[in-house]
This record gives C-alpha cells, structure tokens and sequence, in this order.
C-alpha cells in the first residue's frame, strides 16, 4: 500500500451551448420524443459548433477544474485525457490542452478506453500519485462524439453528445483519502458490440465510407446486458472490497449510458435512486467524458461533501469495464 492518498482538490465541466432536443432528431430520422424519453431517459444532448472541438471543451473544463483547486497550469506534473473522439488521429488531444493551457514541457498523453475511459484515466493520474513521482495530476475525460455519430441511423443517433470533465488530483499524506480503490477490465473478443472502425483495418476509402463506418456502429440490445450486468458486479465489487456497506455509500456517480440500465441496476441491487446522480436527460452519453461531468455537477450541487463515499462505475466498448471508489 502507498503512503499516500490521491485526493480530489478541485473540479470543472464544460458543454457546448448547442442544444439537439428529440423533437430536433425527429425531423432528421424516423423517431420521437416519446420513444426516446421512455427507452433512455434523454431529452437533449449538448453538439458542437464550429470553432469547437474535443481539446477546446477539454481545456473549458481543465481551467475550471484548476481555478476550484486553487492552483495554475505550472504547477501540473502531468496531463491525461480519456476519450475515444479526440482532437485528431495523433497528437494526443492532452498535447492540445497543454499548450492551450501555456504549458511547454510538461508531460500529456491520452486513454481510450470507451466509456470507461475516464476511470481509466483517472487510475493512471492516482498511480502516478500514489507511486510518489507526481503532486498534482489533470485527468480528463472529453469526447465529441457528434462528429463520430451517423444521424441517419435511429438506433444509435439519438444517444450520444458532447462535453468535457475534468478533475485535479493531488498528493495527500493520508493514503485513507481520496481515491481509495479502482478496479479495471477488459474483454477484446466483444469489440463488434460497439466500435467506430476507421484506422489501420479500415483505412478511410471508399469501401469504408460506403458503409458508413466511419461512423460508430452499435448493438444497442447486447450493450444494454452487459452493461446492466456490469454495473452490478462494480457496485459489489467496489463494496466486497472497500468493506463498505449499501448504507456507507454516499453517492453513485455511473457512466450515464441510459436512465433504464441505471434504474434496473440500482433496483436490483436494492439501492434507491436518490443515490445514484443522473443527468441524461440533458446531456445523453458522452462517454469518457459522462463521468467527471457527473462528478462535477454533483460537486457543485453540494451532494458531494467532505467525508463522502463515492462510488464510479463505467463500462462501454473494448469490451471495458471499471470502478472506483473516493473518500473525500
Ligand atoms: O455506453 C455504451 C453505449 N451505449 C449503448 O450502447 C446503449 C445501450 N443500449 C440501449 O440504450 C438501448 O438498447 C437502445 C436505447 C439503444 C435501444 O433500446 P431497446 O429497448 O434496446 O430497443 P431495440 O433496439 O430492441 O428496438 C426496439 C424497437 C425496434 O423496432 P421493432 O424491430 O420492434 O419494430 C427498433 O427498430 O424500436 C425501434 N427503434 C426505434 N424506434 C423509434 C430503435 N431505435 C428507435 C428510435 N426511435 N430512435
């Protein structure tokens, strides 16, 4: 075990002001507000306009994050980001941000993990606390996945949106505080579930764009198992392992993959839903970036508190899967 604790010293979000509502999707392909509301819980997601990108919405929300922690760019160690929808190919959108940030040597590299991305990230920005080699670690999960969603597609254009999270992390000498457990997981043979091909199998042509693949493809019914399955196994891993009890748990903070896969765990595993933080309706999946915009809110709602036990539960496409919990 470390001797030190990885601590939440600050948190910022930020999402693009443009707003697609169901009724907008409607007239775009063959659905409606009812049927959306009903299967996920989404009234409207947050898509970027011109001038936007994954590292502008990604440095919104660092410099937030920086200003609640109290401290400037140059005292960062290190920058990573989660996300599957970045800046570009290569650079790393973390290389955006540090240079948007005024930064010129300070080290930046990128996680794609899919919607457990930001957990990924933030185990990494914690290991690198925890080792003794950093103090003070950006961890951000950022996606844009307007520009990787096909709007004629109904069965996967209604879910996704934009944003970005981030949180500072920072060495504490109490290895009790902060981030106290993580677990992380990954299953390669399900990659059909859930993938966006273009790359080095796919390279971008014309076989590609025929198929719309570069454009994320989903099967949305299998995703739905697993992740309800899932999110079970996280919450009892997380409370097995942190000697915690259902009641100790002041909030859960899930990847916001839909109401219905959040209702039916939460019920199953005879929690309320008071102690799951949702935001959905507003802002849909934004995959790695879903988590830290969560944190966020809650934070700045006053439902994350000192003291509070904290649990995340992501999982998404890899297959990947992950938890983690925070004393704050
Ligand atoms: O974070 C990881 C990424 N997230 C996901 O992959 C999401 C996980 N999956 C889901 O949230 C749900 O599976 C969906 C919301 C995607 C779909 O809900 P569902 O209850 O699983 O619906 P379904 O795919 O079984 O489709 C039921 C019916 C079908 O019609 P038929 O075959 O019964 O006539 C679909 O064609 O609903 C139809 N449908 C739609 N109807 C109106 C599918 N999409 C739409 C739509 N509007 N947007």
């Amino acid at each position: 075990m470390s001797q030190y604790g990885a601590i939440i010293a600050g948190t910022g979000s930020f999402v693009p002001e443009k707003r697609l509502t169901n009724d907008d999707l409607s007239k775009m392909v063959d659905t409606n507000d009812e049927w959306i509301v009903q299967r996920t819980g989404i009234r409207e997601r947050r898509v970027v306009s011109e001038g936007e990108s994954t590292a502008t919405l990604a440095t919104a929300a660092a410099r937030k994050a920086l200003e609640a922690a109290g401290i400037e760019p140059k005292d960062l160690d290190l920058i990573v980001c989660g996300t599957i929808s970045g800046e570009m190919v290569f650079p790393s959108t973390a290389c955006f941000v540090a240079a948007a940030l005024g930064l010129n040597s300070t080290p930046a590299f990128d996680i794609s993990a899919a919607c457990s991305g930001f957990l990924y990230t933030l185990q990494t920005g914690v290991s690198f606390i925890k080792s003794g080699l950093y103090r003070n670690v950006l961890v951000i999960g950022a996606e844009t996945l307007s520009r990787l969603t096909d709007y004629t597609d109904r069965g996967s254009c209604i879910l996704f949106g934009d944003g970005a999270g981030a949180l500072v992390l920072q060495r504490s000498p109490d290895p009790k505080l902060g981030v106290i457990y993580s677990s992380l997981h990954a299953d390669g043979h399900g990659w059909e579930m859930l993938c966006c091909k273009p790359g080095s199998r796919h390279p971008i042509g014309e076989a590609l764009l025929a198929e719309r693949n570069q454009y994320m493809k989903i099967r949305g019914r299998e995703v739905y198992k697993f992740a309800v399955q899932r999110f079970e196994e996280l919450i009892e891993d997380a409370l097995r392992k942190c000697e915690l009890k259902p009641e100790d748990v002041s909030l859960i903070v899930p990847h916001q993959v839909n109401q219905r896969i959040i209702d039916s765990a939460m019920h199953k595993l005879g929690l309320g839903m008071e102690k799951a933080y949702v935001n959905i309706d507003k802002y849909g999946n934004t995959s790695a970036a879903s988590i830290p915009i969560a944190f966020d809110e809650a934070v700045r709602a006053g439902k994350i508190n000192p003291g509070d036990v904290i649990v995340m539960v992501a999982f998404g496409a890899g297959l990947t899967w992950a938890n983690a919990v925070v004393r704050m």
